[in-house]
């Protein structure tokens, strides 16, 4: 199936899905609503959440961030596993609904909460790591290069950056959305109430992706779970002055 083109007008949609998505959007991680998939499914469902949950706290305790930054934070997922594992967290989405949800989950005092659109804002500082998770696979191909130069102005020289998201497997979504071809690039999203969106969703393997990287100047180690998520660390050849 050839790529759809992505306009502005999707990028659109798949802010206002999440904001539309917040109160909700936690079922998909508990397997809960749409997305129970029967016990053997979310058995397995689980164990991989387990999995990159306690890879993301060793790559933490390894390398002692100071300060992270998270783009695309949600509603607190894995900002609850960063705050407790560094002096200061800043937190970045473009959703107040879900920058609520998190503040109510995790805003400790370590957490600063920025609204805004990853597709137009600018790191004002530096940072030991920046992380994001299932956001690259939100990021359109002909974005993916500026992506990833905004990732490396925000890391101090030696920082690296962490990524988790999305493998392609069809029981990783709700039982009522469907999947198309992997490389179709958008996909129509549905809430409990019915109503739909489009949203970006390209899924990448480990080795193209850290082949793809490399060509732009990142080192990957990037790991894919028994079904359903890519995780590793990522560090930039060289420090892009900001
Ligand atoms: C799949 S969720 C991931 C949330 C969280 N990182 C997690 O793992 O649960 C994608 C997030 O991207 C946010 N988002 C969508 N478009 C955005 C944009 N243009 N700028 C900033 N955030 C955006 C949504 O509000 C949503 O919270």
């Amino acid at each position: 199936m050839m790529r759809r083109m992505i306009t502005p007008a999707i990028l659109q949609d798949q802010i206002d899905y999440y904001r539309a998505r917040a109160a909700e959007y936690d079922e998909w991680w508990f397997r809960g609503g749409r997305y129970d998939r029967g016990a053997e499914l979310n058995a397995r469902w689980h164990a991989d959440t387990a999995a990159v949950d306690a890879a993301l706290v060793g790559w933490l305790g390894e390398r002692r961030p100071r300060n992270v930054l998270e783009l695309a934070c949600g509603t607190g997922l894995f900002t609850r596993h960063l705050a407790p594992h560094t002096e200061h967290v800043t937190a970045v989405d473009a959703s107040s609904e879900v920058l609520a949800i998190n503040r109510a989950r995790v805003g400790g005092g370590n957490v600063e909460y920025i609204e805004a659109d990853l597709f137009t804002w600018q790191p004002q500082r530096r940072y030991d790591a920046v992380f994001f998770s299932f956001w690259l696979s939100h990021v359109p191909p002909d974005r993916f290069d500026a992506f990833w130069a905004m990732v490396g102005q925000a890391l101090v020289p030696g920082g690296a950056a962490y990524l988790i998201d999305s493998a392609f497997d069809r029981t990783s979504t709700a039982k009522d959305h469907v999947l198309p071809g992997r490389n179709e690039g958008i996909v129509t999203r549905r809430l409990n109430d019915g109503r739909e969106f489009r949203i970006v969703k390209m899924f990448y393997d480990p080795k193209p992706l850290t082949a793809r990287l490399r060509q732009i100047g990142w080192s990957a180690t990037l790991d894919r779970t028994a079904n359903y998520f890519i995780h590793g660390s990522l560090e930039p050849h060289t420090a892009v002055a900001l």
